[in-house]
């Protein structure tokens, strides 16, 4: 069922070349997957290589450039996954952007920043990579990285990117039993605080989503932020994922410290639900 082992798999990471998901890819290299990262920017490529050149795994790595925003780029990186490796067992829709900023003040392009990457970079993985990983008839796995913001209620200068992260993980979850008929495993890997280069995000934004944007204070803020020592590890964090895909865990959760807030959140959602008044029939839905 699914994965089962990562000797021999090829993974696909996009956001590979830094923080959590160049931990993943480190994880999965190690135990033997052959790891393609597909990342946004050249200096987080090099300096990934060079982790894994120390390591003495260079042969298990791979590198492309790809804005996973961009769905004739993404198309282009399946053929080539298709033609050079048989097609991928492992999709890990990675990429994403800590896009914050002061609700009143957002623009579209705001909007369409966050929502293009997080969650439209998400759907491009799915609709690229879906009809090979389908095709090919080895089973698979898609891990896809929300976030704990898709689970609390979070500050309105997240608003844009808690909802990015929601829509995620409710697509993860409805999806998750046809892809079963496929053999092909799906998880959401939901971090809390971990260890990257999430605070530039600003370098990542594309310049025709720069001058309209109301972020630019927040993003200039955020650059200045510095890591937490207490922050968990990237590759704690790729540990966590490798037994998660093993297990087709759907939930993949890093962190216990906003149980509260979860709690809070659900309790509030059942306290305005009236008691179940009817059965559901063969014929209805929701
Ligand atoms: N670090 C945390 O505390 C934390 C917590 C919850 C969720 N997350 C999520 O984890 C994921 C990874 O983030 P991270 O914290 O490791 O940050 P990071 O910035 O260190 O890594 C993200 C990588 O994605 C790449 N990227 C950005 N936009 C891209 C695009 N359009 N196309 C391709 N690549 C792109 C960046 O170049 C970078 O290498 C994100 O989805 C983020 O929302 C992070």
């Amino acid at each position: 069922m699914g994965i089962t082992t990562f000797a021999g798999k090829t993974a696909f990471v996009t956001g590979g070349a830094s923080g959590i998901g160049l931990g993943i890819a480190k994880v999965l290299a190690a135990r033997g997957a052959q790891v393609m990262i597909a990342d946004l920017r050249p200096d987080h490529i090099e300096d990934a290589l060079a982790d894994f050149a120390g390591a003495g795994q260079s042969n298990q790595v791979a590198t492309m450039l790809l804005d996973v925003t961009s769905r004739d780029a993404y198309a282009e990186a399946a053929a080539k996954m298709q033609a050079d490796f048989g097609g991928v067992d492992i999709l890990v829709n990675n990429a994403g952007v800590g896009l914050e900023g002061p609700v009143l003040g957002a623009t579209y392009a705001d909007y369409d920043f966050g929502f293009g990457v997080n969650l439209g970079g998400v759907i491009n993985g799915f609709v690229s990579f879906l009809p090979q990983m389908v095709a090919h008839g080895r089973g698979g796995h898609i891990l896809t990285t929300a976030s704990l913001a898709a689970e609390v209620v979070m500050p309105g200068w997240m608003a844009i990117y808690a909802a990015s992260k929601a829509a995620v993980c409710h697509y993860c979850e409805a999806v998750k039993p046809d892809l079963a008929k496929e053999n092909i495993g799906v998880s959401i890997l939901l971090p809390g605080p971990i260890k990257s280069n999430i605070h530039e995000t600003g370098q990542n934004r594309p310049e025709h989503l720069r001058a309209a944007s109301g972020f630019g204070d927040s993003e200039a803020q955020l650059a200045r932020r510095e890591v937490g020592d207490w922050w968990m590890e990237p590759e704690t964090v790729g540990h966590m994922c490798a037994h998660g895909i093993l297990a087709d865990r759907t939930y993949i959760v890093t962190h216990g410290i906003f149980r509260e807030q979860m709690e809070a959140r659900s309790r509030a959602v059942l306290e305005a639900t009236p008691a179940a008044d009817f059965q559901m029939g063969d014929g209805d839905s929701i």
